[in-house]
């Protein structure tokens, strides 16, 4: 009798990377500064992360050290198609830690693509094809990653819009300020929208809350809102507000590179072993 099993093919098929998209309409919130930091220490740990750019301004391009010149191919041509999101990633100084960086250019991308019947898949097909074994940039840069991290821009546009479509979940990072759940039921009804009508797997992973300052009773008074608001949904670590952080990017680096000590550092590690904890728990069978 022919055993079905011995019939399938041998070599391993590309386990497609989580995708998880930093999304908030505010600016200023700590999207930018977490998809460097989250994304260096789940490298740290060992995972294969992959940060995506999606802010014209650019601004996780430039914190993981990578300048203007370097970026001749971006997430631009990405999403218009020129080419693909293999080509347009870039090393960082990060080890296991990579980057498609973005221009200015994204800014005209929602007027280019108007009139286009695909416009919101545009990233989802990207890197739907990123772990395809006939890729043929596979050959020069074979990296198959386990997460891809993606930056989103100030505004709930077509970019952003581009990253719901892509992505398994949100993470929502939430500045500890009077106005923090300001917005939020606007993020939450749009990733609603988007769930219904152009990814019906899209959650919300977390919400992560920053800038967090222990000398402000205001500071606490938003984190016991937020609980009570968004109840389990949001991560246990709370990332503080610490000077090192905001620090590291001008000198092109992400604060665990530029000191790891500092308590920035050490909330963002922890933040990246509870992510890798909630995955598992998504993952394994329900008992
Ligand atoms: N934990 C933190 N401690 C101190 N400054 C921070 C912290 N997180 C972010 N910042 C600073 O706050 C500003 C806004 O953060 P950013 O990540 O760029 O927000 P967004 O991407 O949501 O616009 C930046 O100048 C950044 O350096
Ligand atoms: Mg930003």
């Amino acid at each position: 009798m022919t055993d079905e099993v011995s019939l399938a093919p041998t070599a391993p098929r590309p386990v497609a990377p989580r995708v998880l998209a930093l999304a908030n309409q505010k600016g200023g919130v700590g999207k930018t500064t977490t998809a460097i930091n989250l994304g260096t220490a789940l490298a740290a740990i060992g995972e294969s992360v992959l940060v995506v750019d999606l802010d014209p301004q650019g601004n996780a391009s430039t914190g993981l050290g990578i300048d203007r010149r370097s970026r001749r191919v971006s997430t631009y041509d990405v999403l218009t198609g020129e080419v693909s999101l293999r080509e347009a990633i870039l090393e960082t100084a990060v080890p296991r830690l990579h980057i498609a960086a973005s221009t200015m250019d994204l800014s005209g991308l929602e007027l280019e693509l108007a009139s286009q019947r695909d416009r919101a898949y545009r990233l989802r097909d990207a890197i739907r094809r990123l772990n395809l074994r006939d890729d043929s940039f596979q050959v020069r840069n074979n990296v198959e990653y386990s997460y891809v991290l993606i930056d989103c821009p100030p505004s709930l546009n077509l970019i952003t819009v581009n990253a719901m479509a892509a992505a398994n979940a949100i993470l929502v990072p939430l500045q500890c300020e009077f106005f923090a759940l300001e917005g939020l039921s606007q993020l939450l009804k749009t990733v609603e929208q988007v769930r219904s009508t152009l990814n019906p797997e899209l959650s919300i992973h977390g919400i992560v809350l920053t800038m967090y300052d222990a000398r402000n009773n205001l500071s606490a008074q938003v984190v016991e809102d937020v609980r009570q608001f968004m109840g389990e949904k949001v991560y246990e670590t709370i990332i503080p507000r610490n000077v090192r952080v905001s620090e590291a990017p001008s000198y092109g680096k992400p604060v665990l590179l530029y000191d790891l000590k500092c308590v920035g550092s050490q909330a963002y590690l922890r933040l990246a072993s509870e992510i890798i904890q909630r995955e598992r728990a998504l993952r394994a069978p329900a008992a």
